[in-house]
């Protein structure tokens, strides 16, 4: 790999780093892996709720381990824009990434140490208050050694990037990676957040650590997961308690987490998914706390942030398991009806709605199948 690759300064928040003009080395096009140090504009987003989120949740003097970095730019947005002082960590193995990191640290006037390991050696050796995965694909390789890395009390954050997988566009690759069946399909996001925080609660499960999510959020680009972990074996049995299956009635849509397989409402076959996570996948006093440190915060993607946690702020006081109005319209075979006159006939039966945030055709409700299925109907005639 060339040591000249032309670099450009990108700014992010408050970070300015330097990254490569292209993703092409001069060995060539195609693989990501050679690409000397990587930037997705994509996630901007992604690194402006996740350090959202250790400005509310940091404490001082935390240890961070951005493992997978880069350019860096996720770890030395948390050190320069949470207002938390950090002991920051930034590994990447690739030698050119590395080099930059040291030159990025300093450019931010950031103290930081930066390794260049393999990852998942390093998660064997110590332990930290955060930890982040951020790889290109799956972070599936490094979920057992990071689960064993994070002390009691701190936070696991995780990207993946295996959206087809995880989503069940190629279930085998949901099995081999995560050892779970996905569902692809109208409820695929939140199965594979499921998915995800159900597979780090397993890997977890054996070094005697529970681990619970406290914010996820979707894209059709990528999932993101932070969970809290809290050591004991009781507690890592009383994580596991929340690990299940998912079943959906494609007749009467029906769905729950149950380990039945037929369909409570109609008696009819159902299709399953999991082991996943079956508890909350998002905390209110976590959502609250960001929305607090909004207004003083530098965000990159500042309209689109803010909305996007507004909805997350809301999805967390919400039941799980949303419906796709159009998807509920085919089986019914009513049409698509408009989801404000759903969301009408559901108010008329005293029933609330809330907006889902990757998928803005659909509602999560306290309604039952049965009730949602009439909603529709009553929408669809006017
Ligand atoms: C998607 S990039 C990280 C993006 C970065 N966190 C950001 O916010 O811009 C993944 C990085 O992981 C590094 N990497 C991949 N496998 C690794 C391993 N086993 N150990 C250490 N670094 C690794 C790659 O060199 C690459 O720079
Ligand atoms: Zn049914």
């Amino acid at each position: 790999m060339s040591g000249e690759a032309s670099f450009v300064v990108v700014e992010e928040g408050k970070a300015r780093v330097k990254v490569p003009a292209a993703e092409r080395t001069e060995r060539g096009p195609g693989n990501k892996e050679d690409a000397a140090v990587f930037y997705n504009p994509a996630m901007a987003t992604n690194r402006d709720l996740a350090t959202l989120l250790m400005a509310a949740r940091a404490q001082p003097g935390w240890t961070v381990l951005d493992g997978l970095a880069a350019s860096g730019l996720r770890g030395l947005r948390y050190a320069l824009e949470t207002g938390v002082p950090l002991a920051l960590e930034m590994n990447d193995w690739n030698p050119v990434a590395a080099r930059t990191l040291e030159e990025n640290a300093k450019m931010n006037g950031v103290e930081a140490k930066v390794t260049r390991r393999n990852l998942a050696a390093l998660l064997q050796e110590q332990v930290w208050d955060v930890v982040e995965l951020d790889p290109f694909g799956s972070p599936a390789p490094f979920l057992d050694g990071a689960t064993r890395a994070v002390r009691d009390g701190g936070l696991l954050g995780v990207t993946a990037t295996d959206t087809t997988g995880l989503a069940g566009v190629f279930p085998r690759v949901c099995r081999r990676r995560y050892d779970a069946e996905p569902m692809h399909g109208e409820l695929g996001h939140e199965v594979a957040l499921r998915i995800l925080a159900g597979s780090v609660a397993r890997q977890a499960a054996k070094h005697e650590v529970a681990f619970t999510p406290i914010f996820s959020h979707a894209t059709d680009h990528y999932y993101r997961i932070t969970l809290q972990a809290r050591r004991g074996a009781q507690r890592a049995d009383a994580a596991l308690e929340s690990v299940g299956h998912l079943i959906s009635c494609p007749a009467c849509g029906h769905r729950s987490f149950s380990e039945e397989r037929s369909c409570p409402e109609c008696g009819g076959p159902v299709r399953v998914a999991g082991p996943l996570w079956t508890g909350p996948m998002l905390d209110v006093a976590t959502t609250d706390a960001m929305q607090a440190k909004v207004p003083t915060a530098t965000l990159a993607r500042w309209r689109e942030t803010r909305h996007l946690l507004n909805v997350l702020s809301g999805e967390a006081r919400a039941p799980p398991l949303y419906y796709d109005i159009h998807k509920a319209g085919e089986r019914l075979k009513v049409g698509s009806p408009s989801t404000a006159k759903v969301v009408g006939a559901l108010a008329q039966m005293g029933r609330v709605a809330w907006s889902v945030h990757f998928n803005r055709l659909a509602i999560r409700t306290d309604a039952t199948a049965k009730e949602m299925n009439e909603a529709v109907r009553m929408a669809s005639l006017g």
